[in-house]
């Protein structure tokens, strides 16, 4: 039976995000953008609060929580701090679902529970300077050479590239065998050869650390390929697949975070003798707001429900993030416009919002990525 009821569980979720989010993430968060600063304390608590690992059995050190859960603490997070949330998200839905679902028992004991029980972060290095949405054009290169693979090449644009200690890199082993030709391999931090590159000046998510990364004849030990030979590439398509539930939750809470805080700017500010809430060009902005967030959060939850359910979400999963990534920036500039003159200024909070929204459209796919999945499965 059809039932848009959160339970108990979900709604205790929700409850200690959101109060997360106001009472510990929003004090700071204005000075983490403007300095480019890594909530690192605030994510060591989330961490003990299990916020990193809460899909991950909790054999492995995780809170064994559903899908439906993690988009709800995700956008719950995101209403405020975007730039924490992507850590989040990158650490539960790409590295300790990669780990989880396609690691050997060895891995997930050595590398898995640490990520879930957030004493570590992970990092999902996939993107180079000339590989991003052609994922399958990669450069970085592993040599099998008897015992280990020679690791050479750069990664662009890597979240969480300077907190991480687990990587898990990308490369081509063998160029003949295109994308079949392609692993994934468990990189620490600190081997030799591997050095932690520039970091981007960015427009939105300024909190979050992206970095380019560098692997100058890095030795990976053979036991750190995850799954059979040339698993690479269906393992980060199959990876991002939920990822991109976490961005469509994502973009879903920075667009609820805007509409939130210009449906109380409109009850408190006055214009023409009233309230502007009462003026109905603000009334039917809220109101487009209103109705599009609440699709963007069926969307979402269609999605985490399909892959609690054991369904493909390829499809479900990319029509969320594509949709949810649409309303995030056209509604966060909404917000902006409702706030005027304030809107423009840091202290309201609804232009870090708006910067924040755009790269829901660009990582974990760009928007034309979400549709090529789409159209390719509606026409199969
Ligand atoms: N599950 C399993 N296998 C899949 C799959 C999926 N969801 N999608 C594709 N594959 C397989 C295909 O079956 C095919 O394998 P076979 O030939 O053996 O059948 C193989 O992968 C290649 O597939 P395609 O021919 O469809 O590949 P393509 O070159 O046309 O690309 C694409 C498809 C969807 C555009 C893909 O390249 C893509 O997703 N690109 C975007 C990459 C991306 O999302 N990057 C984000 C970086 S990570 C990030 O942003 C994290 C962060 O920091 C926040």
């Amino acid at each position: 039976m059809m039932n848009f009821e959160l339970t108990e569980e979900h709604i205790a979720v929700r409850d200690a995000a959101r109060n997360f989010a106001q009472n510990v993430l929003k004090p700071g968060v204005i000075e983490r953008d403007r300095d480019q600063k890594v909530a690192l304390d605030e994510i060591r608590q989330l961490g003990e609060l299990g916020f990193l690992g809460m899909m991950v059995d909790p054999k492995y050190g995780g809170g064994g929580m559903d899908t439906i859960s993690y988009a709800i603490a995700i956008e719950e997070l995101s209403k405020v701090d975007a730039s924490v949330s992507v850590c989040l998200s990158v650490n539960n839905s790409l590295v300790c679902y990669g780990l989880e679902k396609y690691g050997s028992e060895e891995q997930k004991q050595k590398y898995l529970v640490p990520l879930a029980k957030g004493e570590k972060i992970g990092a999902f290095c996939l993107s180079e300077p000339e590989a991003g949405s052609d994922a399958t054009s990669q450069r970085t290169t592993a040599i099998d050479m008897g015992d280990y693979y020679l690791l050479n090449g750069t990664k662009n644009w890597i979240t969480n590239g300077s907190s991480a200690s687990t990587y898990l890199v990308i490369a081509q082993t063998n160029v003949e065998a295109g994308h079949r030709g392609i692993n994934v391999f468990i990189v620490e931090r600190g081997m030799e050869g591997f050095i932690v590159g520039a970091k981007e000046d960015k427009l939105g998510i300024r909190g979050s650390d992206t970095h380019t990364l560098l692997f100058n004849d890095v030795k990976v030990p053979k036991e750190n390929r995850i799954g059979e030979d040339g698993f690479g590439f269906k393992f980060a398509m199959k990876t991002l697949s939920g990822g991109r539930i976490g961005i469509a939750a994502q973009a879903l809470g920075i667009a609820a975070g805007a509409y939130e805080l210009a449906l109380a700017y409109s009850k408190e500010r006055k214009a023409f003798g009233k309230e502007i809430y009462k003026h109905q060009a603000i009334a039917f902005k809220l109101a487009d707001m209103a109705t599009e967030i609440e699709a963007a959060r069926l969307l979402v939850m269609k999605a985490a429900l399909d892959k609690d359910q054991g369904k493909n979400y390829d499809q479900s999963g990319a029509m969320a993030k594509l949709y949810a990534s649409k309303v995030a920036m056209e509604q966060t500039v909404e917000a902006v416009q409702i706030h005027g003159g304030y809107g423009f200024v840091k202290e309201y909070h609804v232009e870090r919002l708006m910067r924040d929204a755009k790269i829901t459209q660009i990582y974990e796919g760009t928007s034309e990525v979400q549709k090529i999945v789409i159209s390719r499965g509606i026409l199969s």
